[in-house]
């Protein structure tokens, strides 16, 4: 009993208080997070935020400062990278260029020190896995950057490690291809039922493909959750940027709120309009207020709401985006999507918008 636990949680990853320091540079920052086995878990964030020095130090590439790091219950931190049966696919194909598609697949086997028969059976089955199994004796530079891409991802489970490391894999392909592996690469992880951690600075591949999305802004986890807790319950001004489209405005509490109830944000040029609050707050604090294009409202006549006025109206077939402009300066995008038999307008005309307290997110300013 105790065997098979151990066995269901061997592609677990534990990261505890992970920090890097580069001279002044925190790449990462206490970083505290827990992958679970068989999940794919992508690190999003920009340039910079240290996403792939967490990936090295799970490889065993970089060692940290401070925290540790477990591997199905086992600290690995100071394991070299050779003894932690981890695969890793890398931004650039990284393939021999003198050896066949089938010999750099059994390549890892080999080091591993197989037979020749056992390491073609295996390397043939990785490529039957990434459906290539008519370009075995092909040299990589006969290949398409798509093909040799699947190649690498063949040569990295044809040992079968517990967990896939895969750092900006699709980010040098085209989109239509990129959009095809993004899709091929999470129907290959749910088939051979791996953990894959996914490093991406690009939002809309983190969620497409991710069970959870880790995110990152200067070696900090802003956020740990599933694609739509992100997207629709951001915790951080950072978060509520990052991911999807977001119009900031700043205002001040009108009174006090604990996190999750509803409180009024005075807007700066405007009236009081509701929110959620995601700090608790006190009556006077500064806050930022989050809204989501769609999630905006054009209203009928004399309602009471934000009056503002539209400045392009921009037809997209799916959608009309609205630029306004609201009392005070405050520019803001509005999302009509098509339809749906919402209200429309046209540029220059004079408009009011209203929005739900739970379409709006009231985030505390330090002060
Ligand atoms: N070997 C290194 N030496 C010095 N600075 C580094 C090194 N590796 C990473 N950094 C710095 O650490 C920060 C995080 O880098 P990195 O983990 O590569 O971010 P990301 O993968 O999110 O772009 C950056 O500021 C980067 O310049
Ligand atoms: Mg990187």
């Amino acid at each position: 009993m105790r065997k098979l636990d151990a066995d269901r949680n061997a592609g677990s990853i534990s990261i505890e208080g992970l920090t890097r320091r580069f001279g002044a540079v925190h790449a990462v920052d206490g970083v505290s997070l827990d992958i679970r086995a068989g999940e794919f878990l992508a690190l999003l964030g920009p340039s910079g935020s240290g996403k792939t020095t967490i990936l090295m130090s799970i490889a065993g590439f970089e060692y940290p400062d401070e925290g540790r790091i477990l591997l199905g219950g086992e600290d690995i931190t100071w394991l070299p990278p050779n003894r932690r049966n981890l695969g890793m696919v890398f931004q650039r194909y990284t393939l021999f260029p003198h050896m066949s598609v089938l010999e750099n697949i059994a390549f890892p086997l080999k080091m591993r020190g197989l037979g020749r028969a056992e390491r073609e059976e295996r390397a043939r089955a990785a490529l039957r896995t990434v459906r290539l199994d008519q370009l075995g004796e092909r040299r990589p530079a006969q290949l398409s950057g798509g093909q040799q891409q699947r190649v690498a991802i063949a040569r990295a489970i044809v040992y079968r490690p517990r967990v896939l490391l895969m750092d900006e894999p699709l980010s040098a392909l085209d989109k239509n291809l990129r959009e095809e592996m993004q899709i091929e690469i999470k129907h290959l992880q749910r088939e051979i039922g791996i953990t894959v951690v996914f490093v991406t600075h690009d939002q809309t591949e983190a969620l497409t493909m991710a069970d959870r999305v880790a995110v990152l802004d200067h070696g900090r986890l802003q956020q740990l959750g599933a694609p739509r807790e992100l997207y629709e319950a951001p915790q951080t001004e950072f978060v509520a940027g990052f991911i999807g489209e977001t119009n900031f405005w700043s205002g001040s509490a009108a009174a006090a709120a604990a996190p999750g109830e509803a409180v009024g944000v005075r807007l700066e040029g405007s009236g009081v309009m509701p929110a959620l609050a995601v700090s608790r707050v006190a009556a006077g604090d500064r806050v930022r207020l989050a809204l989501r294009p769609e999630r905006l409202r054009i209203l009928p006549g004399a309602a009471e709401g934000v009056p503002a006025l539209v400045t392009e109206a921009i037809y997209a077939g799916n959608a009309t985006t609205l630029m306004l402009e609201a009392a005070g300066g405050q520019v803001l995008r509005l999302r009509i999507p098509a339809g749906a038999g919402l209200p429309e307008a046209v540029a220059g005309e004079a408009v009011t918008l209203g929005w739900q307290a739970a379409d709006a997110r009231a985030f505390g300013v330090a002060p």
